[in-house]
């Protein structure tokens, strides 16, 4: 067609059209939509240098450097998940998924309504926002909220730390272990032992904050550490380091910025001094029948009728429970730990 026949058949169209709009009477409703169009071309190859994936899945290792720490650790390669994980009452601190799903939810520990349909460690997700927005950003902490104790009842507030005590707590003080008569009701002043007569082994941040409930009864102060108050992030602060290390062992280059000679973290042979206390302490409790020779926690009398004990035996027993859980030989509260051996050993003796 030559450009003028073009020309002359655009005019009769809009002739046409504009004719036809003029008289066409109201519209009738609009036809079905046409079937998609074939797809385009594709378009030029994206640059790697566009996505935010290499700024962790790098040369220099930032995925997998932290994660040969972590694979030491007990959150990388402990076995309790594989028991705890569908358990409502375990779920929110051996599980990882549980507690990403809890913290979002607002939930601490002992609010979970059901646990995991599968095991999942304390991985990355659980501590960070992995693949959230793609970027370093996702390095942000699930949480650093400061966290009302479940038992204590008291606020821990300390920085990054915060994170570790949500899961790091006691899950049961003294109190859980009151003796009761046949009909359900507390007999005062009297407590009834048991296989698990301790705080579980989560007890860090209670120890930390000197919260148990045997300390009026033993009278020792409960007054929070040095370590609580003055360590920057407090668990993170020693457990880490600058560099991160996520083998979460104290690291000694934490100590000495307050430490300043420390060579080991048995600073002034505080751990030694410790170990032997709690000793003494476990040869007191065995002289008076709370552990029998193999060092097993006695909970019958030779009748086969339940051991009920005193108050101050029971505190005695619960302290011993409480620092061995804790597992840092006193170092989380030194001088708490410390009066709390003391009292018990007069308790005892
Ligand atoms: C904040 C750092 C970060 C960024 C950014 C990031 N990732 Fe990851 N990615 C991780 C971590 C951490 C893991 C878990 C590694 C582990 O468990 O060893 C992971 C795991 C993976 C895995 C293994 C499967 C899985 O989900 O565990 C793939 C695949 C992956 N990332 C792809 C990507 C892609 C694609 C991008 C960019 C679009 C990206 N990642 C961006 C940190 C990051
Ligand atoms: C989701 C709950 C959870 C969080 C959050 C958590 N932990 Fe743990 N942690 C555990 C559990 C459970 C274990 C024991 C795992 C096992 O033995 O199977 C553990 C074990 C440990 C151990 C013993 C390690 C070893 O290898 O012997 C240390 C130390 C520790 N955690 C420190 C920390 C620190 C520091 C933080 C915060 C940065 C933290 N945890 C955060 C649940 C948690
Ligand atoms: C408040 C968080 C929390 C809850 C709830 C909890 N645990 Fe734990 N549990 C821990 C922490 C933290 C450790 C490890 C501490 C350490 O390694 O020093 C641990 C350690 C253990 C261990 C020893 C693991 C090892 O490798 O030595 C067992 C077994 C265990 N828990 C069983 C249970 C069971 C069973 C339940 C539920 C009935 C439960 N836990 C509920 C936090 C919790
Ligand atoms: C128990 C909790 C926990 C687990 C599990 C964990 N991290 Fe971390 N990670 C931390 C804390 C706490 C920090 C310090 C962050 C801060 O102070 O903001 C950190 C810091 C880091 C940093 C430095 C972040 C930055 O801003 O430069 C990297 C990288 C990292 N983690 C990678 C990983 C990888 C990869 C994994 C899994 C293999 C992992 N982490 C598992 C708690 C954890
Ligand atoms: C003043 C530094 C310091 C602070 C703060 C601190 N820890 Fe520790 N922690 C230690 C030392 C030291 C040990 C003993 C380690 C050793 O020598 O085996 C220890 C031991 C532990 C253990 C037992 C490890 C094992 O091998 O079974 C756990 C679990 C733990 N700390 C978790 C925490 C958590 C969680 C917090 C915060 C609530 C915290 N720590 C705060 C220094 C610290
Ligand atoms: C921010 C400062 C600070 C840091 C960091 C710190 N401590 Fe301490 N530490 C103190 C103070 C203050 C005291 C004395 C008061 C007390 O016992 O609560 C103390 C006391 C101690 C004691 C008792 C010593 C004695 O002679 O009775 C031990 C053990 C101890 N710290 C271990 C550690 C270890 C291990 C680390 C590193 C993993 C560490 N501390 C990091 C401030 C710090």
């Amino acid at each position: 067609m030559s450009l003028k026949k073009v020309l002359l058949l655009v005019a009769a169209l809009t002739v046409a059209a504009f004719v036809l709009t003029a008289c066409a009477g109201t519209p009738g409703a609009a036809g079905p939509a046409g079937p998609a169009g074939p797809a385009g071309p594709a378009g030029p190859v994206g640059e790697a240098a566009d996505l935010t994936c290499d700024e962790c899945h790098d040369a220099a290792g930032a995925v997998s450097v932290k994660r040969a720490g972590w694979e030491l650790s007990k959150h990388g390669n402990g076995t309790a998940m594989l028991e705890e994980y569908s358990n409502k009452s375990c779920a929110f601190c051996h599980s990882g998924n549980s507690f990403s799903e809890g913290v979002a939810a607002g939930k601490n520990f002992s609010q979970l309504e059901a646990g995991a349909a599968e095991p999942a460690r304390q991985d990355c997700r659980t501590c960070h926002q992995i693949h959230e927005t793609y970027t370093t950003d996702d390095w942000a902490l699930e949480t650093t909220d400061p966290v009302a104790m479940v038992v204590s009842g008291v606020t821990f507030d300390g920085g990054t730390g915060n994170l570790c005590a949500n899961c790091h707590q006691a899950r049961r003080y003294m109190a859980n272990f009151a003796a009761k008569d046949e009909g359900g009701n507390v007999i005062p002043d009297t407590y009834q032992t048991n296989i698990r007569f301790n705080t579980h082994l989560s007890d860090q941040a209670d120890i930390l904050m000197a919260t148990l409930d045997v300390n009026e009864i033993l009278g020792v102060e409960g007054k929070p550490g040095a370590h609580y108050s003055m360590v920057e992030n407090t668990c993170v602060g020693c457990h880490m380091s600058d560099a991160d290390v996520h083998t979460f062992e104290p690291q000694l280059s934490n100590c000495v910025t307050c430490h300043a000679d420390a060579e080991d973290t048995n600073i002034n042979g505080f751990e030694t001094k410790f170990e032997e206390k709690f000793k003494e302490l476990h040869d007191a409790l065995t002289a008076k029948g709370l552990f029998d020779a193999e060092g097993a926690p006695v909970t019958k009398n030779a009748d086969g009728t339940p051991l009920l004990i005193d108050s101050k035996t029971a505190a005695a027993l619960f302290v011993y429970g409480a620092l061995e859980e804790d597992a840092s030989m006193g170092a989380h509260n030194p001088t708490y730990a410390d009066a709390l051996l003391d009292a018990a050993l007069a308790a005892v003796k």
